[in-house]
């Protein structure tokens, strides 16, 4: 029978990869962070000197990406890459390379093999619309532009990243754009997707609901 999958789709910064998380742990199972292989081809792109521009370059650094996933710890060639791939600047660089249509299909069987028993909570852009069409639980996640900056401010702060909220917002609008604007895979929500406004959400209601859709699947 079909291992069970619950797709969450959202823009930067929505609390999405947060809600993913716990809900897999109430539910022990697997958790896929889609963006942080975007964000692993845009930092190993860089290593090597190649621009998010050049398609052919970046199509085997994708194929190839020797990454793994260790608890909240992610490893590139046996680097710890966690707290450089969480830079704006690699958010920037994922976007960027998340455009080509040769990048996106190079990652498509490295997500799919996360679908493992018991079952996958997924996070990303195109996790329902693509990589998990028949997902049991399809989420679009978001919040206000406003409410992610703060999100997003406040986790920098506490990481101890120096942050401008006017200059996040900026960002996050420029992100979006470009999310939702790309003729590959753009961020949108699916038919069937439950809507999830998490702006005056605790992240504790926010995985309570994804939970009880998901029951109720
Ligand atoms: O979710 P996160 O902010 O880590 O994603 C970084 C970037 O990677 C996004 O802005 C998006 O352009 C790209 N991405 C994508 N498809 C996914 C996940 C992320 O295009 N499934």
């Amino acid at each position: 029978t079909l291992i069970p999958v619950i797709a969450i789709d959202g823009p930067t910064a929505s609390g999405k990869g947060t809600v993913a998380q716990l809900v897999a742990e109430r539910l022990g199972y697997h958790y896929l962070d889609s963006g942080a292989l975007y964000r692993l081809v845009g930092l190993a792109s860089s290593k090597v000197g190649v621009s998010t521009a050049s398609e052919p370059d970046l199509i085997p650094i994708a194929e190839n990406l020797n990454v793994n996933f260790q608890g909240d710890r992610v490893f590139l060639a046996g680097e710890d890459v966690t707290d450089q791939i969480r830079q704006e600047e690699m958010g920037k660089r994922a976007s960027e390379v998340a455009v080509h249509t040769g990048v996106r299909n190079a990652l498509v069987s490295r997500q799919r093999a996360f679908r493992q028993k018991p079952g996958l909570v997924a996070d990303g852009r195109d996790m329902a619309s693509v990589i998990f069409t028949d997902a049991a639980t399809k989420v679009f996640l978001t919040a206000s532009a406003e409410a992610r900056a703060d999100r997003r401010y406040k986790q920098l702060i506490a990481k101890g990243f120096s942050a401008n909220i006017q200059v996040l917002l900026q960002d996050l609008r420029e992100r979006d754009a470009r999310d939702a604007n790309r003729s590959n895979s753009p961020l949108k929500a699916v038919e069937g997707a439950h809507h999830l406004d998490t702006t005056s959400m605790t992240i504790e209601e926010a995985v309570n609901q994804v939970l009880k859709w998901h029951q109720a699947s």
